[in-house]
């Protein structure tokens, strides 16, 4: 009978048949709320986690509209971790954090057999190896699964943690202990302190027997299980799940392991882990390729999920003169497998607006599952995608185009967005028509236009188009940037939408108690709000004020300026105010005001902060226009101003990687240097903590002059910067 009850109930719901939220009674109410967080909740977890979402897009927004109308009309049964406020599956709280004691890489990407033969040539390159000279690299499977990093301190394990964003993982020690693969205690003779790094995932058996269990819950593919079961607060939850995991790679270690990275992986057996029997040694890209292709051959039968085959320099003398780009090393490629794909209809084609103003077609799809996930929602990239032309005007799919109502093929490849890949002509309805492109912006109706040589139409409403401004006030709150607590999307879009106490500007949101104390009606007296949760959320804000300036940087929303950018830019001035100075200063120089590439680079000389902001590591000529020209632009720029006079910017004090000779100095190279190719002296000075600029001007402290240097060692001269030939340079290099 209860089962009955149940189902009738859920019937009703899908049927829309509710109850007026007027006619509940609270404990009807707080019924209904716990049951829609949960079934939202697991809706948010399932699509951003990866699991099948069991509910279809319209479902889901129907629940959490009706659970948003619950928690207004009875705030106080509203949960605290309710799901209407956040966006994906926020982490699980509960988990210390660990900061990595060496930052935890990704990899750079690989999809054909030439990105493979470019990685190759680069660090021949890079390495200045003579034609001929022997270059090995190790092949080995990429697991699917999760990272963990495990350190051990004389031979004990002492903590083990996720990845996380890669500086700041969480801490699942009690959980890595349960796990029959990760030794408590290492074999034989271990260095003083190691961090040894690898994958934790569940084998195909396990994972079936696992679904088919009693866990109350159907995993969608083993890395989800396994991550699910890795942080599980209680750690006896873990111990039943059947995790295993594979070594791979170190981090922090008192000692080298061996000299090549095959004799390292070798000593990591030694102390007693697993490591991939199907890593093999190669001596060239073609090896590359064909080991590439004997591991996908062997796929289906290994018994785990993997989803490419990773490539490593073999000598960590080569690996440690290459270093590290921001996220991922020089001498590391993961070449993946071709990504998954099925066939199903395309119902309609929706456009969003950005927080940059760039009009995004969404396809929406009837809900297939690709590679074990149910997708129900693809991006069509721009309009030129949609209409079969890539940015150049030459056809992709043979210039299929793609319409409301066409059959497509979607696909998957890793964690990324799924797209389609194409379109079943033979299945087009006859009806159906070439999707015509919105040229005005859905949201605010202001003109979208497209300017010269880009591929991504925009809206011209900057600050007056809502979407935009709700856009950017969601990014401004995001995690990564001012990550205010109880001030999420949800909010947001209420107070945007509010007459009485409006926040419409980042600025807005550090006026709001000022604002609210001088206002009849009070913040704390209003439905969905209580003196606590007023008074815990202008807390939150205050305690905010404070902010790192990579983080300010980043909220910003600046075009092209993201996390690693914004980090950059404010390790690189270290203050607000030398940034603001170097970004106004270029703003004056004939490099801002060029027409074009060519002629910005031909300004360079006569554009010192220009020349410093674009000298930077990471830092290209695109951002630099994009930044200089939102801190131009007078709304956005008195906004930014109102802002900033609300805020206790803390200025950056990442430390240099150690301390050396040229730390904090400003490098020039020029001419040709003999023993060390230019990307290798650049990446080694900049990992000494110094700044690499293309010329010389007033700023630079140093000049290395290889042989042939012309103008800019005259140039250096003449302002009296000191100049060094290469014996000197490779003296500071070996430091
Ligand atoms: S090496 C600094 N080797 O792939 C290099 N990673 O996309 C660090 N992964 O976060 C990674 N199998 O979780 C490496 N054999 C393997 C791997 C592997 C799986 C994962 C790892 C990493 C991700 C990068």
């Amino acid at each position: 009978m209860a089962q009955s009850t149940r189902d009738d109930q859920e019937g009703a719901n899908a049927a829309g048949k509710w109850l007026p939220v007027t006619d509940l009674t609270p404990q009807q109410a707080g019924d209904e709320i716990a049951d829609l967080a949960k079934r939202v909740a697991q809706a948010n977890e399932q699509y951003h986690g990866g699991d099948s979402p069991r509910i279809s897009d319209a479902e889901y927004d129907r629940l959490k509209r009706r659970l948003s109308q619950l928690e207004d009309a009875f705030p106080a049964l509203a949960l605290p971790d309710s799901p209407t406020g956040k966006i994906g599956a926020a982490p699980v709280e509960g988990f210390g954090k660990v900061t990595h004691a060496q930052r935890m890489m990704s990899l750079a990407n690989a999809f054909d057999p030439q990105d493979v033969r470019d990685f190759v040539a680069r660090i021949r390159s890079f390495l200045n190896l003579a034609p001929g000279a022997p270059l090995d690299f190790t092949a080995e499977p990429k697991i699917d699964g999760l990272s963990l990093s495990l350190r051990y301190q004389d031979g004990q394990l002492v903590q083990a943690a996720t990845r996380g964003d890669g500086s700041v993982g969480e801490n699942v020690t009690a959980n890595a202990r349960t796990v029959p693969d990760i030794p408590h205690r290492l074999n034989g003779d271990a260095p003083g302190i190691v961090e040894i790094r690898g994958e934790v995932y569940m084998s195909h058996p396990d994972f079936a027997r696992l679904n088919a269990g009693d866990t109350g819950r159907v995993f969608a593919n083993p890395r989800n299980a396994a991550a699910g079961s890795l942080r599980q607060l209680d750690p006896s939850v873990t111990a039943a799940r059947p995790l295993k995991f594979f070594a791979y790679g170190w981090g922090e270690l008192t000692r080298p392991l061996a000299e090549t990275q095959m004799g390292a992986v070798e000593q990591l057996a030694v102390l007693g882990f697993r490591t991939n029997p199907l890593m093999r040694l190669c001596h060239d890209a073609d090896g590359l390729i064909a080991a590439w292709t004997r591991i996908e051959q062997q796929r289906a039968t290994l018994g785990y999920d993997i989803d490419g085959v990773v490539y490593k320099v073999n000598d960590l003398g080569y690996q440690s003169r290459l270093g590290f780009r921001s996220t991922t090393p020089r001498w590391a490629l993961a070449h993946k497998f071709p990504a998954e794909t099925a066939w199903t209809r395309l119902d309609r084609i929706e456009i969003q607006v950005g927080r940059t103003g760039a009009l995004s077609p969404v396809a929406r799809l009837e809900p297939v599952t690709v590679g074990g996930v149910v997708v129900s929602n693809a991006t069509l990239h721009n309009e030129d995608y949609i209409a079969g032309r890539d940015h150049t005007g030459a056809p992709i799919r043979e210039g299929r185009d793609i319409r409301e109502g066409d059959w497509v093929m979607v696909y998957r490849a890793g964690d990324v967005i799924p797209k389609i890949a194409d379109v079943d002509l033979s299945r087009r309805p006859c009806d159906s028509r070439r999707y015509a492109f919105p040229t005005s912006c859905p949201e605010c109706g202001s003109d979208a236009i497209r300017e010269p040589g880009d591929s991504v139409r925009r809206c011209t409403g900057g600050l007056i188009c809502p979407a935009q401004a709700i856009e950017k006030l969601k990014h401004f709150v995001g995690r990564a940037a001012f990550d205010i607590d109880g001030l999420g999307a949800r909010q947001i879009e209420m107070f945007f939408a509010d007459d009485i106490l409006p926040i419409r500007e980042p600025a807005d949101i550090f006026t709001l108690a000022r604002r609210d104390a001088n206002n009849i009606a009070r913040l704390k007296n209003r439905d969905g709000f209580g003196e606590r949760s007023v008074e815990k959320l202008f807390a939150a804000i205050e305690e905010r004020r404070r902010i790192d300036l990579k983080r300010l940087l980043f909220a910003l929303g600046i075009r092209h300026v993201g996390e690693v950018a914004s980090a950059t830019l404010a390790r690189h001035f270290g203050s607000w105010d030398a940034l603001v100075a170097a970004v106004d200063g270029a703003a004056q120089e004939p490099a801002f005001t060029a027409e074009d590439d060519k002629a910005r680079k031909a300004a360079l000389a006569d554009s010192p902060n220009w020349a410093e902001l674009t000298g930077i590591d990471g830092i290209g000529a695109v951002l630099v226009l994009s930044l200089v020209t939102s801190f131009q632009q007078p709304a956005e720029r008195a906004g930014i101003d109102r802002l900033v006079t609300q805020l206790d910017i803390q200025p950056d004090r990442s430390p240099a990687a150690n301390h050396t000779e040229i730390s904090g100095k400003t490098l020039v190279f020029t001419g040709t240097l003999e023993r060390m190719t230019r990307a290798e002296a650049k990446a080694r000075a900049e990992a000494m903590g110094a700044k690499v600029a293309g010329s010389v001007s007033a700023r630079t402290d140093l000049l290395v002059a290889g042989a042939g240097a012309g103008s800019k060692a005259s140039k250096a001269t003449e302002l009296g910067v000191r100049v060094i030939d290469e014996d000197e340079w490779l003296r500071i290099a070996a430091q």
